[in-house]
C-alpha cells in the first residue's frame, strides 16, 4: 500500500504532486509528504493524518523546485507520525517507498555501526542511508542506487531525487506497482496510471526488478542484472477527472447506488442477452471439459466472492472447487498438478498475497484465470486470462460494486464452465441466463429500501456487537455484512453460517445482541428459520433481510424485515449485497464514522 508518485518537470511541481497524491489517497491516509529540489537543495514538507493536512501546510510554508516526489501512507513500521512521514532523506538524496524492507534490522545496524544515525521507526530510511553509504564511497546517484538495490529483501516500489542533481528521478520496482508516465520535455512516475492521468495518458509498467532513470528527455530501464531493457508504451485508459461523489456524500453512496448500472454492464459484457446463453468476450485458458478442479484464492471482500464462486461453480459445473484466502494459501505448500487450474479475485490486481498465489499455482503449472477490476493491474498482466469486471473505479475503502460485479463475472464463469462439461442443458443456461439478466433490475429495487434501512441502522449503531447469519450462499454474504459493518463502524460483527450456530456462537445470543440473517427464500430457506426460531427463543433480536413471503412464512416477531424484491434464488446474493452494505453505510454515517476512509485501512493491500 502507500502511494507514490515523482515528476521531474519544468514548472514547479510541488501542487501536481498534491493533485497526484489526491488519486493515490485510497492507498493510505495516515500521513502524506512531498519532497523537491529548489535550487539544487532538497526540501520537505510532511504532515501527519489525511492529506489534507499537508495540502493546508502547503498553503503557509509553499514549497518551489521542478523536480520532486510525493508519498501518502499506510503504515507499516513506526507510528503514523509526522517524523516517520515519508519522503526520508539524508543530506544526498530523498526517497519514498511503497512495501516493506524485510531486512531492514540488520542494514540498519550494520549501517548504524558505520556511523549512519537513524531518526525515524521506519524500514524505509534505511534505503536513504544505503544510497547514501555508497555514494559517500564515491558512487554517482545511479551506481549508488544500483549497488543498493540487491541487498533490499521484501518488496518495493521506490522513488529517488539527489540533492544538487535537478535532471534526474530514478525509481525502481520488487513486488509492488509502479509506472513511467511521458510528458512533453518532462517525466513522471506513479504507483499507477490513475495517479498520473491529469499529466499523461502515455504509460510503461515496470516489471519485477527493473529500475529506471528519468530525466527530463526521457527513461532508460535496466532489469535486475542491470542490463538495458526495453519495456512497451502504452495508452492508459484512466481517467483524468477527479472521480466525484456525484450527489452523494460520500463515494460509499456513491458505488452503492451504482451497482445497478455497473453489474449490467458487466453482465452485458457476459451475455449473450437475445441467445440466452454467457458468451465469455475471452478465450478460457483451460479445457473446462478436461479439468479435474478449480483453486480459487482470494482477500477480503474478493475472498468472500470467491466463496459464493464456489457454490455456483460446484452447483453448475459439477467440479469440486477448493478455496483459501491468499495470505493462507499462498504458504500451505498446497499440491497442485497440471489438470486443475487456478481462479484469483482481486479489485485492484495489485493484492500481494493474491499475485503470490498467481505466480504458486503457475509456477506448478496451473493455468491462472483472473476476475479484476483494474485491467493494467500487475494480476491482470501476469494471469493467463483476465475476466474483467466493469465496476469503474471503486474509490471507497469498503468495497460494494467490485463485490457485485465479481459474483456477476463468477456467476457467468459457472455457467460458461458448466456447458463446456456438459453438465447444463441450454434449456436451464437459458433459465439461469433469464435470472442473471432480472439481477440489476432487482438491484435498483432494492435500493429504494433505503429509508427503512437508515432507521434500522440508527438502532443498530448503539449495539456493541452484531451477528450475521446465513446458509448456503447466503452464508459468505453474512461474512461481508459483518466484514462491511466492522471495517467502517468499528462495531464488532460476526459472520455464521446459520447451521453452526448452536456448535458455540449461541451462547452469545442475548436481549443485547441484534442478529441479522440474510434468508432469501431459498431451497434452505425452512433449514435458517430453525436456527432463527433458536434465537428468538432466547431472546435474540432479529433483523431479517428476506422477501415478504418468506418474512410471513416465519412467523417469527422480528425487531425488523427488510423486504427484499421476490426474486429467483440462484443469484440473490448479487441483490442481497446491496441492503447488506447499505446497512453498515447507514450505521457507520449514523456514528458519525469516516466511511470512505476508514482508521488503518487502505484500499490496495501491496503487502503481506
Ligand atoms: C473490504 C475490502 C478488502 C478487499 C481486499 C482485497 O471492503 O475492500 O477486504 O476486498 O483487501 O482487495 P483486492 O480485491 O483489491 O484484491
Amino acid at each position: 500500500m502507500c502511494g507514490i508518485v515523482g515528476i521531474i518537470g519544468r514548472e514547479p511541481v510541488a501542487v501536481r504532486l498534491v493533485e497526484a497524491l489526491k488519486r493515490l489517497e485510497y492507498r493510505g491516509y495516515d500521513s502524506a509528504g512531498i519532497a523537491t529540489l529548489a535550487s539544487g537543495r532538497l526540501e520537505r514538507r510532511r504532515a501527519e493524518g489525511k492529506l489534507r493536512n499537508l495540502a493546508a501546510r502547503l498553503e503557509t510554508e509553499p514549497l518551489a523546485g521542478v523536480v520532486g516526489i510525493g508519498h501518502t501512507r499506510w503504515a507499516t513500521h513506526g507510528r503514523p507520525t509526522e517524523n516517520n512521514a515519508h519522503p526520508h532523506a539524508s543530506r544526498r538524496l530523498a526517497v519514498v517507498h511503497n512495501g516493506i524492507i524485510e531486512n531492514f534490522r540488520e542494514l540498519r545496524e550494520e549501517l548504524t555501526a558505520k556511523g549512519h544515525v537513524f531518526a525515524t521507526e521506519t524500514d524505509t530510511e534505511v534505503v536513504a542511508h544505503l544510497v547514501t553509504d555508497e555514494m559517500d564511497g564515491g558512487l554517482a546517484a545511479e551506481a549508488a542506487v544500483a549497488a543498493a538495490l540487491p541487498r533490499l529483501k521484501g518488496a518495493f516500489a521506490l522513488a529517488f531525487i539527489f540533492q544538487g542533481e535537478n535532471d534526474l528521478l530514478i525509481g525502481a520496482r520488487q513486488g509492488a506497482p509502479l509506472a513511467v508516465g511521458y510528458g512533453e520535455g518532462e517525466m513522471f512516475l506513479g504507483s499507477d496510471a490513475l495517479a498520473l492521468a491529469p499529466f499523461t495518458d502515455s504509460i510503461t509498467y515496470l516489471e519485477d526488478g527493473d529500475w529506471a532513470v528519468l530525466t527530463r528527455d526521457g527513461v532508460s530501464f535496466r532489469n535486475a542484472a542491470g542490463e538495458t531493457v526495453s519495456r512497451a508504451r502504452q495508452r492508459s485508459q484512466a481517467s483524468a477527472f477527479l472521480i466525484d461523489k456525484g450527489n452523494h456524500r460520500h463515494f460509499m453512496a456513491k458505488e452503492i447506488h451504482e451497482q445497478p448500472e455497473v453489474v449490467g454492464r458487466t453482465l452485458a459484457h457476459y451475455l449473450d442477452m437475445s441467445n440466452g446463453c454467457v458468451r465469455l468476450p475471452f478465450e478460457l485458458p483451460f479445457d473446462a471439459s478436461k479439468m479435474t478442479r478449480v483453486t480459487l484464492a482470494a482477500c477480503g471482500t474478493a475472498y468472500y466472492a470467491g466463496l459464493i464462486g464456489k457454490y455456483w461453480i460446484e452447483r453448475y459445473a459439477r467440479i469440486p472447487v477448493e478455496i483459501d484466502v491468499a495470505s493462507e494459501y499462498r504458504y500451505r505448500e498446497a499440491p497442485l498438478d497440471s489438470s486443475g487450474v487456478m481462479i484469483v479475485v482481486s479489485q485492484s490486481g495489485e493484492t500481494a498475497d493474491t499475485l503470490a498465489c498467481l505466480r504458486y499455482a503457475k509456477q506448478q503449472g496451473q493455468k491462472v484465470l483472473s476476475v479484476v477490476n483494474v485491467a493494467t493491474s500487475t494480476i491482470a498482466r501476469e494471469s493467463d486470462a483476465a475476466a474483467l469486471t466493469l465496476a469503474g473505479p471503486e474509490i471507497g475503502v469498503a468495497s460494494t460494486k467490485a463485490f457485485t460485479c465479481q459474483l456477476s463475472v463468477l456467476a457467468c464463469l459457472a455457467i460458461a464452465i458448466g456447458r463446456a462439461r456438459g453438465v447444463l442443458t441450454p434449456e436451464r443456461e437459458r433459465e439461469l441466463v433469464s435470472d442473471l439478466i432480472a439481477v440489476p433490475g432487482l438491484m435498483a429495487e432494492a435500493t429504494k429500501r433505503e429509508p427503512q434501512i437508515e432507521q434500522v441502522a440508527a438502532a443498530l449503531s448503539k449495539a456493541s456487537d452484531v451477528l450475521y447469519l446465513g446458509r448456503g450462499t447466503s452464508f459468505p454474504l453474512a461474512l461481508e455484512g459483518a466484514l462491511k459493518l466492522k471495517e467502517i463502524s468499528y462495531i464488532h460483527a460476526e459472520g455464521y453460517a446459520a447451521g453452526e450456530l448452536k456448535h458455540g456462537p449461541i451462547a452469545l445470543i442475548d436481549e443485547e445482541m441484534p442478529v441479522i440473517v440474510i434468508a432469501p427464500y431459498d431451497s434452505v430457506y425452512e433449514k435458517t428459520v430453525s436456527n432463527m426460531q433458536e434465537v428468538a427463543a432466547r431472546g435474540g433480536r432479529i433483523i431479517l433481510i428476506a422477501d415478504r413471503r418468506a418474512a410471513n412464512e416465519a412467523a417469527i416477531d422480528f425487531q425488523a424485515v427488510v423486504a427484499m424484491p421476490d426474486m429467483a434464488p440462484d443469484f440473490a446474493p448479487i441483490v442481497y449485497a446491496v441492503p447488506a452494505q447499505m446497512l453498515a453505510y447507514h450505521t457507520a454515517v449514523a456514528m458519525g464514522k469516516d466511511v470512505d476512509q476508514p482508521r488503518n485501512l487502505a484500499k490496495s493491500v501491496t503487502v503481506e
